[in-house]
């Protein structure tokens, strides 16, 4: 679904990638963990398009994004992604069906599924609500929901409880683990919470040797 192939990324002359390689299997929920400023959000930009590789190839459905142009690049990651990221933060003016919306809006699809979406993550008759009508583990549920709108076969998560008290954290986590599982979507989710390295399929680490297998109790 995702191959990472001999990626390399540098900052003013600084190497945070090394050619970092690793392929990650279809419906498989992966945990990346790993010290502050080792390249774990560098990586996830570079997933999302946010940024580009120095070197290397990102490789989705068997297509290396580097080769196709930027509005297939786009269309590709618009119609196969979803975004959990702390800084793509539900938009302040739109409603909270109008925010759910939006990936589908986007793509031209039918937006009857942002209500459903929106009940799903517990929000049920909320839809009219702006954001600021909700605490902060109800906004990660708005940006889960969002995430997963328009089913997409990767969701990409930047430390989507780290805001979050220990038990809204976990509830919000059940959440996006059931989300992504009942989807079939594989996703990536980086985190410096051991318990919410635990909901995931596995947990690797990132160092600068690159990608590795650890085994916690899961
Ligand atoms: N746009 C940028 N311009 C320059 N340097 C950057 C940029 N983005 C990241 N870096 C540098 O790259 C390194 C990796 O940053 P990154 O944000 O990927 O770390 P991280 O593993 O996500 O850390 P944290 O756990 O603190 O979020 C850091 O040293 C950071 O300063
Ligand atoms: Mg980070």
């Amino acid at each position: 679904m995702l191959e990472l192939r001999d990626l390399k990324k540098t900052y003013g002359g600084r190497a945070v990638l090394h050619g970092l390689s690793h392929q990650f299997l279809p419906g498989e929920f992966v945990a990346i963990m790993g010290e502050s400023g080792v390249g774990k959000s560098t990586l996830l930009n570079l997933i999302a398009g946010l940024d580009a590789p120095d070197s290397g190839a990102i490789i989705v459905d068997g297509q290396p994004m580097g080769a196709l142009d930027d509005d297939a690049a786009t269309l590709l990651r618009r119609t196969r992604m979803g975004f959990i990221f702390q800084a793509f933060h539900v938009l302040p003016h739109l409603t909270l069906v109008q925010n759910v919306a939006l990936p589908l809006l986007l793509n031209g699809q039918p937006q009857a599924r942002a209500s459903a979406m929106l009940a799903a993550v517990g929000l049920a008759g909320r839809d009219g609500d702006f954001p600021r009508q909700l605490s902060g583990g109800e906004m990660q549920r708005v940006a889960i929901a969002r995430a997963l709108v328009h089913q997409p076969a990767l969701v990409l998560a930047d430390e989507p409880t780290g805001n979050l008290d220990p038990e809204t954290a976990d509830s919000v986590l059940d959440l996006l683990r059931a989300e992504v599982k009942a989807s079939g979507a594989s996703a990536i989710m980086v985190t410096h919470s051991h318990a919410a390295a635990a909901r995931a399929d596995k947990t690797l680490v990132l160092t600068r040797s690159g990608l590795e297998l650890v085994s916690f109790p899961h």
